[in-house]
């Protein structure tokens, strides 16, 4: 899959902007603050309808102005195109649209881009907290999986209601009694959807070891094999007998929610559940997250995000079109030029860079490069 173009009109500090790339490798380069990022952030948006930093709509909106708007042609694999556009207005509503349709649900975007994004603290995923680890198989399967996105928006509204309403306890708002009933309600819901997590979550991190494997080996050199489990509080998820029914799941997960019910709301916040999932990187027997070293946490972090394209390509068939966001700094010239390498092989790619030295001398078949400044692009080649 590819970008072929795109309008971007009031986006942050880029103010109208209109671009065809090229099919193979896109090089932003610019000096910091001058937009880089925010291009790919536009280009990227529509995978998931949203910002992939986690920015809120209204800061997208450029500085001064109400609105902005942004088309994408997307070219499908079978030569097909896509046009996608989003719409923001400064007050926060928001029009989505493919090929002038109108879009309401995020699942419903789904598959239709899909994108692959590297940033500057990928290099982190490996060494960091276990919410790096989570967002990465967020957006990995978000982008995969309608259903996982629906279960996860929903579990995260739910667990909201839940921790208010543990808190209005501990400040003495609501009774326990009163809250019993109505936690009961809330996991029961929640136990839903996290069944659903999960499994989901397991068997991606399943499917990601193999490909993660295997970049890693290509990136270090090294033929270890790279694994990936998911670990999660709940016992039930923890330790999944794959032949149990969902239902037992569901069951398992509810009883542990309702054991733990007394000493929730003792604290006064919820002690369990998939938003406390961890995922264990091995190389060989190695923990890399206690025991690795800064080298290899990187290399691991940038072959599992790689792996993560290979997913995408095992189960839809589409190579997702890949962003790479000022990261070769925090690899060394080698890694580097390998990770290019292979991104570019048969993926269309944008990097985005303040130092040209990382680029340079690469000369793939297919190359557009562009210098980004105060919001403008100028065509360097
Ligand atoms: N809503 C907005 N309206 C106008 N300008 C904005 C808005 N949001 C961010 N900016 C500006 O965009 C610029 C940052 O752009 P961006 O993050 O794309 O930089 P970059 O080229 O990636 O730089 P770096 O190399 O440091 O990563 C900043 O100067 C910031 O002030
Ligand atoms: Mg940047």
């Amino acid at each position: 899959m590819r970008i072929r173009s795109a309008r971007i009109t009031g986006f942050r500090n880029l103010d109208d902007v209109e671009l065809v790339f090229s099919p193979g490798v896109n090089v932003l380069l610019g000096d910091n603050g001058q937009g880089k990022t925010n291009l790919l952030e536009a280009l990227d948006y529509l995978s998931l309808g949203r910002s992939h930093r986690g920015a809120r709509n209204e800061e997208l909106v450029r500085l001064g102005g109400d609105h902005l708007h942004v088309t994408v042609e997307i070219e499908r694999d079978d030569g097909s195109s896509l046009r996608g556009e989003f719409g923001l207005d400064r007050g926060g509503s928001r029009r989505i649209k493919l090929d002038g349709q109108p879009v309401t649900r995020r699942a419903d975007l789904v598959g239709q881009l899909s994108t692959v994004f590297f940033s500057p603290d990928s290099v982190d995923l490996v060494r960091g907290g276990p919410e790096l680890r989570r967002r990465f198989a967020d957006q990995g399967l978000c982008g995969l999986d309608g259903d996982y996105l629906a279960a996860l928006t929903a579990y995260q509204r739910s667990m909201r209601q839940k921790s208010r309403l543990l808190r209005d306890v501990r400040r003495g708002f609501r009774t326990e009694h009163e809250a019993r009933r109505e936690l009961t309600a809330w996991n029961e819901d929640l136990a839903g959807h996290a069944t659903v997590i999960g499994r989901r979550r397991r068997e991606w991190a399943g499917e990601l070891a193999g490909p993660a494997t295997e970049a890693y080996a290509h990136l270090a050199g090294r033929d270890t094999p790279l694994t990936i489990d998911h670990q999660s509080r709940l016992e039930a998820l923890d330790e999944v007998d794959e032949s149990a029914p969902i239902m037992q799941l569901e069951r398992d997960i509810l009883a542990e929610f309702a054991y733990i019910g007394p000493e929730e709301i003792r604290r006064g916040r919820p002690l369990t559940g998939p938003h406390l999932d961890d995922f264990g990187v091995r190389l060989g027997e190695l923990d890399l997250r206690v025991y690795g070293s800064q080298g290899e946490t990187r290399s691991a972090a940038v072959a599992m995000i790689l792996a993560q394209s290979d997913v995408v390509y095992g189960r839809r068939r589409v190579r997702p079109v890949l962003f790479l966001d000022d990261i070769f700094s925090e690899l060394d010239r080698d890694r580097a030029r390998r990770l290019q390498e292979r991104c570019a092989h048969d993926h269309q790619v944008f990097i985005a860079t303040a130092r040209p030295d990382d680029v340079d001398g690469w000369a793939p078949d297919e190359m557009a490069v562009w210098r980004v400044e105060n919001g403008r692009l100028i065509t360097l080649s």
